[in-house]
């Protein structure tokens, strides 16, 4: 009877390692490629990364001051976008991505304080398509950095 006792445990002790063992290799793999291609999450990471680029210096992040102080209008706190309008039920992606672009709201209102991206996008030689990627990009890492607590 002991003989047959001790295979049946070794076999049980290497399925339970396989199975630890494909589990921490599936853990792995799944920190070394991000979130999933076209994601919200992997879309809110390249938006972080174009934010820190070119909207911060304006608009600041929590604790990071904004370094351009001499504009006309003060650039809002973008973590605010919801409590700026508390009857809206979810985020305002339309209206977000339009006042990013901005060229639908200069032709309408004139002028403004931030730049055009749309017209910067363009002139950076982006397409239509890669236009609203990255318009995209912006909303969704906005989106993901709301102080819900208002
Ligand atoms: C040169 C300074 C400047 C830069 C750079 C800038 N902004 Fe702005 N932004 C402003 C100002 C000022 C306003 C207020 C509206 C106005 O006067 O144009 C504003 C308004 C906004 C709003 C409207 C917020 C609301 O609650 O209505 C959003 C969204 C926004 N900016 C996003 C961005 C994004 C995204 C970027 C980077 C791609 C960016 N801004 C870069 C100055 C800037």
């Amino acid at each position: 009877m002991k003989t047959n006792k001790t295979p049946l445990r070794n076999d049980w002790v290497y399925g339970a390692f396989l199975l630890a063992l494909s589990l921490f290799l599936q853990t792995i793999s799944a920190c070394n490629q991000g979130p999933p291609p076209n994601s919200r999450q992997a879309q809110a990471l390249a938006g972080k990364a174009i934010f820190e680029n070119q909207c911060i210096s304006c608009h600041g992040l929590n604790e990071v001051e904004p370094t351009v102080d001499t504009l006309s209008t003060p650039a809002p706190d973008l973590t605010r976008i919801m409590a700026r309008r508390p009857k809206a039920k979810e985020f305002p992606i339309v209206e977000i991505a339009r006042i990013i672009d901005g060229r639908r709201e200069v032709k309408a209102h004139g002028p403004r304080t931030m730049p055009v991206w749309g017209e910067v996008y363009t002139q950076e030689g982006l397409d239509k398509s890669e236009i609203l990627g990255r318009k995209g990009e912006l909303v969704a890492y906005l989106m993901s950095i709301q102080d819900w607590d208002y």
